[in-house]
């Protein structure tokens, strides 16, 4: 199989250049400037990309697919949130295990495994979620690193299945001695509970109350918290969708110190705000996730952090659950019964790129680095994140002047709303390869799917290496 992508702006996280890529079974075979006279009659596919960007396909650090939670599941599976994925510019994701008790790494990841195989049309990986320390998941976290391919750890500090302080400093102290990566959601569980006791004793239940029950402190709190134990512990720390300009502040604190304290925000901590949560007629509930949306002072404190390097990825934290019957129905009465989570992970990309290249504040290098470049890195996935000779034909050609409306109609997610409709982005996938198949093609209005279920492979990764 041999594709041929011509003409199109080649943009690595170190510099844009015209170039054509030459594909050849899967791999990027050749990177240069003219390659058509060689290859345009030999190719099985040429594709044109004069006016269009050559992107390494972003890398989702951050999903819940098929994830029993709060009493139901989230909506996608493998095959409608990989779909959704790919059309979206999505080439690869990695997705959290949360391990019940008792439950090995090894029972966890082959379990997670089956509901991917046969579905995923998208490469993915998986992160296990580590709720309890004891000496077997100890042992095993050294396999889960160096056999089973999955070297890094989500621990929660909230939520029925929190780790405590314990734990974590147990899971960083291994991590450290056998090149694990610990993923944290930090948000401190004490301090949100007496907000809800607050709350309800005055029947402050509506969706906003969500937010205030979760101030900027219950995040910052967690995190430097984390970020001493990590220091303790000589360990590397990776903070899940960062959500505050306190939790940042505390982060590039650290790493002034030279701690290797790591960061993940995603686009609705960078684009939506706790108004949100005031929509009537419960449809604030559309926005319930954690930690909860900001202001626009933390919005623009994490699009800064990112610039500047503080923070390293952007993850979409996609966890849908659909408004009708299931935010509104569980949640309707109560704030805390809405299931957390919200649908992102096919507009990370056109987000990323209208709202942060488009408007200026981050260029379009910047934006392929913590789309797909230093995911890559992070997690230990050394074929793809770059478009050069040797690595994975995982490739989307971007039209960066195609406009679109965002709605919840004309995306492919397993879900009723959509966070950001109506909003009109600037550029969108024009047409994504996964290993050099595409998977996904602009089609008059909307992006279509083309690709095959069952043909996304899952990812052995490799250890951590601190950058
Ligand atoms: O509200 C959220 N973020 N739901 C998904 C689970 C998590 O905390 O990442
Ligand atoms: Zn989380
Ligand atoms: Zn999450």
């Amino acid at each position: 199989m041999s594709l041929l992508i011509k003409s199109g702006l080649v943009v690595t996280s170190t510099g844009s250049y015209k170039s054509d890529v030459f594909v050849k079974d899967g791999k990027i075979a050749e990177v240069g400037n003219s390659l058509s006279a060689e290859y345009e009659k030999i190719a099985e596919e040429v594709v044109d990309a004069s006016g269009k960007y050559v992107l390494p396909g972003a890398i989702d650090p951050h999903t819940h697919i098929d994830m029993p939670f709060m009493g139901t599941k989230s909506t996608d599976d493998f095959l409608t949130g990989t779909v959704a994925a790919a059309c979206g510019g999505i080439t690869s994701l990695i997705d959290f295990e949360v391990l019940g008790k008792g439950v090995t790494i090894k029972s966890a990841i082959e379990a997670k495994k089956l509901l991917a195989e046969g579905k995923a049309v998208i490469d993915y990986g998986f992160h296990p979620c580590i709720t309890e320390v004891n000496d077997t998941i100890l042992e095993e976290i050294k396999d889960a690193i160096e056999v089973y391919g999955t070297p890094s750890f989500k621990l929660f500090m909230t939520y029925s299945f929190r780790a405590d302080d314990y734990t974590l400093i147990k899971v960083l102290e291994k991590a450290k001695e056998c090149g694990g990566l610990v993923q944290l959601h930090a948000e401190n569980h004490s301090m949100m509970q007496i907000m809800h006791e607050r709350f309800e004793k005055q029947g402050k239940l509506e969706p906003y109350y969500h937010a205030m029950s979760r101030p900027n402190i219950v995040e910052e709190e967690a995190i430097q918290r984390a970020i001493y134990f990590a220091e303790f512990t000589d360990s590397q720390l990776y903070i899940v969708h960062l959500s505050s300009m306190e939790g940042l502040n505390r982060i590039v604190q650290a790493r002034a110190k030279g701690l290797r304290v790591y960061s993940e925000t995603c686009p609705q901590y960078l684009l939506l705000e706790d108004s949100c949560y005031k929509k009537p007629n419960w449809e604030g509930a559309k926005y319930v996730m954690s930690p909860p949306l900001r202001t626009s002072e933390s919005n623009e404190a994490l699009w800064k952090g990112i610039a500047s390097g503080d923070i390293q990825t952007i993850g979409s934290d996609h966890c849908p659950f659909n408004f009708h019957g299931m935010k509104h129905m569980f949640g309707n009465g109560d704030y805390k019964k809405i299931p957390n989570g919200a649908p992102g992970i096919e507009t990370t990309l056109m987000l990323m790129h209208s709202e942060g290249v488009v408007k200026g504040g981050i260029s379009l290098e910047k934006m392929v680095e913590v789309t797909s470049t230093n995911v890559a890195r992070m997690f230990g996935i050394k074929n793809k994140g770059e478009i050069a000779v040797g690595k994975d034909a995982d490739i989307v050609v971007f039209d960066p002047k195609q406009k679109f409306t965002i709605s919840c109609k004309k995306l492919h997610m397993n879900v009723d709303y959509n966070p950001y409709e109506g909003m009109e982005v600037t550029g969108m996938p024009y047409m994504v390869f996964s290993r050099g198949k595409k998977v996904a093609q602009w089609n008059n209005d909307c992006v279509e799917f083309v690709g095959k279920a069952g043909a996304g492979k899952f990812m052995k990764r490799m250890p951590f290496e601190a950058f």
